[in-house]
C-alpha cells in the first residue's frame, strides 16, 4: 500500500508509523517472538516505514525484536527509540531515571546492538529528568550525532520550557507527547511551542489506549499483565469505560458518515490537525493493523473537524489520561492544569546559567 509521506522537519517518514510497545509486555504478555517479527514485518510490507520502540519497553525486548524483524530492510525503514531509564543490562530490572551523558552515550551502544544497526535515525529522551540539566542531555546527543551514531533529537512529555531550551543547544526534530481525541493536553502549550519552532510531534497512545476504536466495552476483561488495570489507569475502571461512551459515539457517528471505522476517524482526526504530526498506533493483532492503514483512506474535511471538535465540546472527559505515579514522572506544561510559562521546565539550569 503507498502511504503519504511526513516530514519531521528533515526526517522523511510515513504518515503512520508503528508503535512497538505492544509487542512487548504492556497489554498483557508479551507477543512471542515469531508473532512480533510477524506484526512488525506485516506493517513494513504494508508500507509503513517508520517505527517507534524503547529501551524500557520489555525492557529490551521491543528493540530486540525491532532490530531483527527489520535487519534486512534497514535502510529503507526509519527507527526511533528511547533512552532515559536505569536499567540493569543483565537482570533487566528497571532502577529510576538516568539521563546523565556517560549513561546515554553506553545505553546507545547497546540500543545499536538491540537493533542491529550502526546508526538510529531518531533517538528521544524517553522522560525529562529532573537531576540533569536539559542543556547537557542535549550535548550528549549532538556529540552522538557529530559521530554518526544518531541522526536526530527528540523529547518526549517534555513541555514548552524544555523543550525551547534544548532546541536552542541543538535543534530538535520531534517531540513525542500523548495527544489523541480523548487527550488534549499539547493543545495549550506544547503544539503551539512545535508549530513556532518548526518542530515535528509524535502523538503516542493515538487511539486512547485502545478506548476510542470502541471495542472496549463494559465488561472488558483485561489480562492481569495488561497495564491498563494492573497499573490502574483511571480511564479503564468500569466506571470510565460507562462514562466515556459519548467520546466514542462521536467517533462512531463520523465514521458512519465517512464509511470508516472509529478507529480510522481518531487517526485521520490527528492528521488533520497538522501537517506535521505523525501518529504511531500499535497493535499486535493483523487485522487492526490493516485497519489502522485503512486511515489513509479517510479524509476529514473542515466541516468535518469543526463538527467533531463541536461534539467533543459538549463532553467531559471521565478520569485522567494517566495514574498519578506516572503523571510524577511527567515534565511541567505538558498536562493541562500545569504551565512551563515563566518556569525552566523540570530540568535543572546547568551551573553556568
Ligand atoms: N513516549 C511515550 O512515553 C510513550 C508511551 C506510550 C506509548 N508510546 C508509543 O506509542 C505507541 C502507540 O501507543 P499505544 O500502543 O500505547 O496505544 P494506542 O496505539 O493508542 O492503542 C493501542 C491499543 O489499541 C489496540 N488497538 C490498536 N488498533 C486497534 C484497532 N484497529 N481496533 C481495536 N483495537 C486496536 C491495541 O490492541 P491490539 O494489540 O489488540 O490491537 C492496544 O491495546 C506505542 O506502541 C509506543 O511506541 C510512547
Amino acid at each position: 500500500m503507498k502511504i503519504d509521506k511526513r516530514n519531521l522537519v528533515t526526517l522523511e517518514v510515513t504518515a503512520l508509523g508503528f508503535g512497538c510497545l505492544n509487542i512487548a509486555k504492556s497489554y498483557g504478555p508479551p507477543a512471542d517472538k515469531a508473532k512480533a517479527i510477524e506484526i512488525i514485518r506485516k506493517a513494513y510490507e504494508s508500507g509503513i516505514t517508520f517505527f517507534d520502540t524503547a529501551e524500557v519497553y520489555g525492557p529490551f525486548y521491543s528493540e530486540e525484536m525491532v532490530g531483527e524483524a527489520l535487519s534486512p530492510f534497514r535502510k529503507d525503514v526509519v527507527i526511533a527509540t528511547k533512552f532515559g531509564f536505569e536499567i540493569d543490562p543483565v537482570t533487566r530490572e528497571r532502577l529510576g531515571m538516568n539521563s546523565h551523558p556517560d549513561y546515554i552515550r553506553q545505553n546507545v551502544e547497546r540500543m545499536l546492538k538491540r537493533l542491529r544497526t550502526d546508526h538510529i535515525d531518531l533517538l528521544y529522551q524517553h522522560r525529562v529528568d529532573p537531576n540533569i540539566p536539559i542543556e547537557d542531555v542535549t550535548g550528549a546527543v549532538a556529540d552522538l550525532i557529530k559521530e554518526g551514531k544518531v541522526n536526530h533529537f527528540g523529547l518526549s512529555e517534555a513541555g514548552a520550557a524544555t523543550i525551547r531550551r534544548a532546541h536552542k543547544e541543538y535543534p530538535l526534530t520531534a517531540v513525542q507527547n500523548e495527544y489523541s481525541f480523548w487527550s488534549r493536553d499539547p493543545e495549550h502549550e506544547v503544539l503551539p511551542a512545535c508549530e513556532e519552532l518548526g518542530i515535528g510531534f509524535v502523538p503516542w497512545c493515538p487511539l486512547g489506549m485502545g478506548y476510542l476504536t470502541g471495542k472496549i466495552k463494559p465488561g472488558h476483561q483485561f489480562h492481569k499483565d495488561d497495564m491498563r488495570f494492573s497499573a490502574r489507569f483511571p480511564r479503564f475502571t468500569q466506571e470510565a469505560i460507562i462514562a466515556n461512551q459519548p467520546i466514542v459515539d462521536i467517533l462512531e457517528a463520523m465514521a458512519n458518515a465517512k464509511g470508516a471505522t472509529p478507529a480510522q476517524v481518531a487517526l485521520a482526526w490527528l492528521l488533520a490537525k497538522k501537517p506535521f504530526i505523525v501518529p504511531i498506533p500499535g497493535t499486535t493483532n493483523l487485522k487492526h493493523l490493516q485497519e489502522n492503514i485503512g486511515t489513509i483512506n479517510v479524509k476529514l474535511t473542515a466541516e468535518d473537524m469543526q463538527e467533531l471538535e463541536r461534539a467533543f465540546a459538549n463532553v467531559k472527559v471521565f478520569g485522567n489520561r494517566v495514574p498519578e505515579a506516572l503523571a510524577a514522572a511527567h515534565d511541567i506544561g505538558v498536562s493541562i492544569g500545569t504551565s512551563s510559562v515563566g518556569t525552566h521546565g523540570k530540568s535543572p539550569l546547568p551551573k553556568n546559567m
